[in-house]
């Protein structure tokens, strides 16, 4: 998805929800009461690139959305603006085979085609999705926006999914049809987080349970380097590629293993073929082994309230993605020193990394002078403007539907 200034993305001053329906009747007149629904983003507090190699991961959704306001027509045209790139779609349906353009349009259609194999989409809509989740920051604008617009179209068509069936089809339309491996964190995450907590998903087994996030004295600052990325044409799908290499690799020498994804490795397995294995592979793979023990850990950590290992294991975590997995880039690690040189408890890339936001874990009361400093210093350093939120856990999408808001 390409960068747009969160100005134009969310009309700031109003709720995204209200903004949708307001856009909805100036650019396409008015109507019958719209079918809404609005999804949040995600910050992933550990647990980095384990999603597609069957392991754990902890994210937490923020209160920044995607939201989407649609209305049924008369016909079989199609509709949807984006008020982040100010532009129109416009299809009729059946959607007659279409290839990604590359263009935000290919989320809308990406759902449609899945729900088509669902139902017989019958009539056409009018569509406006507004959000202020920032985008290619690493803070899953796209989970966002392919999880209001499936809420949103399976309400208009009447389509019955069940919580993981509607995530699966989220991440279906995003591999399939927009073109990047993700695993199934981002949609789960934005779905099914809850307020106040972050949410363990074991993503073998896609059991989750809810971790009490307490920030009474901690606060979380999404440190954003406004470095784009694009996951689809990032290394991300390489990384993928790698991990599945690694996983072959290691299937062929341990067939009675009958490894299913490379978190079934103990480090013991890898010890004892790493000589022998690619070193790139092997790289991958111990990252995967350790990020998932870090998870872990984490879990551990806040149920002690134990900040000073929470923050350690976010360092750990961003030196793997840093050398083992590399993510990184200078930008990204150049925030994380700043932090760890000035006070933070713990810092780390987050997402896919390649550019994106990076997570710092500060005491209670020094946000507004951290925020102030490390942008000026990356100021300095790279001429660049990075931007801060402070993000606290917050209702998935369907926490808010359930209150009604
Ligand atoms: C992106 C993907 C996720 C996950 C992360 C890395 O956000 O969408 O599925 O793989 O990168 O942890």
């Amino acid at each position: 998805m390409r960068f747009a200034s969160p100005l134009a993305w969310g009309l700031q001053w109003r709720s995204p929800l209200q903004t949708s329906i307001s856009l909805l009747e100036e650019r396409f007149g008015p109507g019958k009461d719209a079918i809404t629904a609005r999804a949040p983003g995600r910050v992933n507090l550990i647990g980095e690139h384990t999603d597609y190699n069957g392991g754990y991961v902890l994210p937490f959704a923020i209160d920044r959305f995607a939201s989407v306001a649609l209305r049924p027509r008369t016909d079989r045209r199609m509709r949807i603006y984006a008020a982040a790139f100010d532009k129109t779609f416009e299809a009729s349906l059946p959607l007659d085979s279409p290839s990604p353009s590359g263009a935000w349009s290919d989320y809308p259609v990406g759902i449609l085609l899945e729900l088509e194999k669902r139902a017989n989409l019958s009539f056409g809509f009018d569509g406006v999705i507004t959000g202020n989740v920032p985008l290619g920051a690493g803070l899953s604008s796209s989970a966002s926006f392919e999880v209001a617009l499936a809420l949103s179209l399976s309400k208009l068509y009447g389509i019955e999914l069940e919580d993981c069936e509607l995530v699966r089809l989220c991440q279906r339309a995003e591999n399939e049809f927009v073109g990047t491996q993700s695993g199934i964190m981002d949609q789960y995450a934005s779905l099914l987080a809850r307020d106040r907590s972050a949410i363990l998903l074991d993503t073998a087994s896609l059991e989750h349970r809810y971790i009490p996030l307490d920030l009474s004295d901690m606060t979380l600052l999404v440190i954003n380097s406004g470095v784009q990325r694009e996951l689809a044409s990032s290394g991300y799908n390489d990384r993928r590629r790698e991990c599945q290499e690694a996983l072959r690799w290691l299937q062929e020498r341990l067939p009675e293993r009958r490894l299913r994804s490379l978190s079934d490795l103990s480090p013991d397995d890898l010890r004892q073929h790493e000589q022998t294995m690619p070193e790139i592979l092997t790289m991958r793979a111990r990252h995967v082994i350790e990020e998932n023990a870090r998870v872990l850990e984490m879990v551990n950590a806040l149920e002690h309230h134990d900040r000073t290992t929470a923050g350690k294991l976010l360092f750990a975590s961003h030196a793997s993605l840093r050398d083992l997995f590399q993510v990184s880039t200078e930008e990204l690690d150049f925030l994380i020193d700043w932090g760890r040189d000035n006070g933070a408890l713990g810092a780390r890339l987050v997402g896919g990394g390649f550019g994106g936001a990076t997570l710092h874990l500060i005491s209670k009361g020094c946000a507004a002078q951290y925020a102030e400093q490390i942008t000026a210093a990356y100021h300095k350093a790279f001429g660049l403007t990075a931007t801060t939120i402070e993000v606290r856990p917050s209702p998935g999408a369907k926490e808010l539907e359930i209150r009604g808001t």
